[in-house]
């Protein structure tokens, strides 16, 4: 056997362990950093953006009291593709019931959207991401593992591309105002953009106003709510309060 023979089978050998090995890490390291992390329910996701009032809770309210027409539809709407149900007319206002429906139903359209083939969620420790993604000095932390233990990231939304903003520090840098004008047509707030625009999460109102439909405010409350749990910004850090 000549030394070449010799070596390429030595680096088979050890490519095949290093791929075992690989394969091994990427599903047992992340069982044992998880174990010990409690998985959460929509509804205990909804719950802790209230006790916390959370500028994604605050939102919600805003979207409760500029569209009260759309809002009472946002109830009455059965998503048969998250599996929510018609909230009564009594529970129909801002509350956990009608907070977790709309992040329930929010994940759903972004999931069934593809908005994760241009959004990534998932912040890393590399490349100055936490200065390009939330607010710089108000929400600068590197993603861990436990905002990601929970019902709306399974599977996990972390994307593999980038084509728009990394998300999951969104809550708080745009006001809703700037969130409506944008889904509906991306270029009127962000000129050239290639985001496509969104036009059927839209309707007219009874004014004839170009508002959220039911499935627009969740999809928005769910934008909104994304890091929202780890950034408490004043109004003023919102983008458009600066310009
Ligand atoms: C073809 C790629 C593409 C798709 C699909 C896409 N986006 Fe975007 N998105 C972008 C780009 C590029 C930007 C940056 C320019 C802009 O503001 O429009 C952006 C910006 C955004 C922003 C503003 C981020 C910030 O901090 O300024 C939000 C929110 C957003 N997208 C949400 C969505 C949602 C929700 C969907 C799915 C309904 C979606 N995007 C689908 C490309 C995309």
């Amino acid at each position: 056997m000549g030394k070449m023979e010799r070596f390429s089978f030595v680096a088979l050998v050890a490519g095949i362990l290093f791929f075992l090995f690989a394969d091994f890490i990427s599903w047992a390291l992340p069982m044992f950093v998880m174990k010990d992390i409690p998985k959460k329910s929509v509804a205990d996701l909804a719950a802790e953006a209230i006790s916390k009032n959370t500028s994604a809770w605050s939102d919600f309210n805003k979207l409760y009291r500029y569209y009260p027409e759309q809002f009472k539809k946002f109830c009455e709407y059965e998503d048969m593709y998250s599996g929510s149900g018609k909230i009564e007319e009594a529970e129909c206002k801002p509350n956990e019931k009608t907070f977790a429906k709309a992040l329930k139903v929010g994940h759903r359209w972004y999931v069934a959207e593809g908005c994760w083939n241009c959004h990534s969620q998932m912040v890393r420790p590399v490349s100055n991401e936490t200065l390009r993604f939330g607010i710089p000095g108000v929400s600068n932390t590197v993603s861990y593992p436990s905002e990601f233990n929970n019902e709306l990231q399974a599977p996990v939304l972390w994307g593999t591309k980038r084509v728009g903003q990394d998300l999951i520090r969104e809550a708080a840098v745009h006001n809703v105002g700037w969130h409506v004008a944008h889904l509906y047509n991306p270029q009127s707030t962000s000129p050239g953009s290639v985001m496509p625009p969104y036009p059927w999460y839209f309707e007219k109102d009874s004014k004839g106003n170009i508002v959220p439909n039911a499935r627009g405010l969740a999809l928005l409350t769910y934008i909104m709510w994304l890091g929202s749990w780890e950034v408490k910004p004043p109004e003023s850090f919102r983008m458009e309060a600066k310009q």
